[in-house]
């Protein structure tokens, strides 16, 4: 089976109503979502705090599609079982979280989870060349991490010289920081199939007023397809 390269959106409910977490999930979902990416901070690696794995395991039985759990936190090997119980698919760790990534990919692996590693906008693509055996997504951080609605980040080279050094291997890579239809193209030709939206994909909806949702996931879907030719 060949590797699912097509674009897909992973809404970030870190700017959905945290007092609503379930019908925000199966709304988003209802609505177009292709995987749902949470946010986990610990006040530490990042100047912010959300959920830790009891939230995540209470996440889990309104996800249909896929859990993106990507961890802003560190040290990260002590927390990869409690995440596998708590049903992530998907755990990503950044790189700069600890001097053992190599280890920490294989333990996500081992644990049962699909293997990510998130790079700050500082830190270059070459930090994880040679990690890509290891891992089953890389994810570009397009913002300096920590909070929804920030500015986006042009690292479009990085994005090119990573798909580059991707090659054949069956590795996502996702854009994590301020995406919606007019940053989304630009990363798309880079070679970005994964496009992580929290602020473009909530704004002006509800769990009232959903379809306001698809609208917004739709606008960025088709901008990054059209780039790259995937269009309807
Ligand atoms: C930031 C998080 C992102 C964030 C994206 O540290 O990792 O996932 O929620 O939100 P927007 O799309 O609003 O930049
Ligand atoms: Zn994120």
């Amino acid at each position: 089976m060949s590797f699912d390269r097509t674009i897909k959106i992973a809404p970030s409910i870190l700017s959905a109503d945290f007092a609503n977490f379930g019908q925000e999930i199966q709304a988003i979902e209802a609505q177009g979502a292709d995987w749902v990416h949470v946010d986990v901070m610990d006040g530490h690696f990042v100047p912010n705090l959300t959920f830790g794995p009891p939230a995540v395991k209470a996440f889990r039985p309104h996800v249909k599609t896929v859990m993106d759990v990507h961890l802003m936190i560190t040290p990260v090997d002590p927390y990869i079982d409690a995440y596998a119980e708590a049903g992530a698919d998907i755990l990503t760790a950044h790189v700069e979280a600890g001097p053992h990534t190599h280890r920490t990919l294989q333990a996500i692996r081992a644990a049962g989870m699909k293997a990510g590693v998130a790079l700050n906008p500082g830190t270059p693509a070459e930090a994880v060349e040679h990690l890509l055996d290891l891992a089953d997504l890389v994810c570009v951080m397009t913002v300096n991490p920590g909070f929804g609605g920030q500015k986006f980040i042009d690292l479009t080279d990085k994005v090119r010289r990573l798909r580059a050094m991707i090659g054949d291997r069956p590795v996502h890579i996702e854009i994590d920081g301020g995406v919606d239809a007019t940053t989304a193209p630009k990363v798309a030709a880079a070679g970005a199939d994964v496009l992580v939206a929290g602020s473009a994909v909530f704004k002006g909806g509800s769990v009232s007023a959903p379809d306001v949702y698809g609208k917004n996931i739709s606008t960025i879907r088709t901008a990054a397809q059209v780039a790259v030719g995937q269009a309807a």
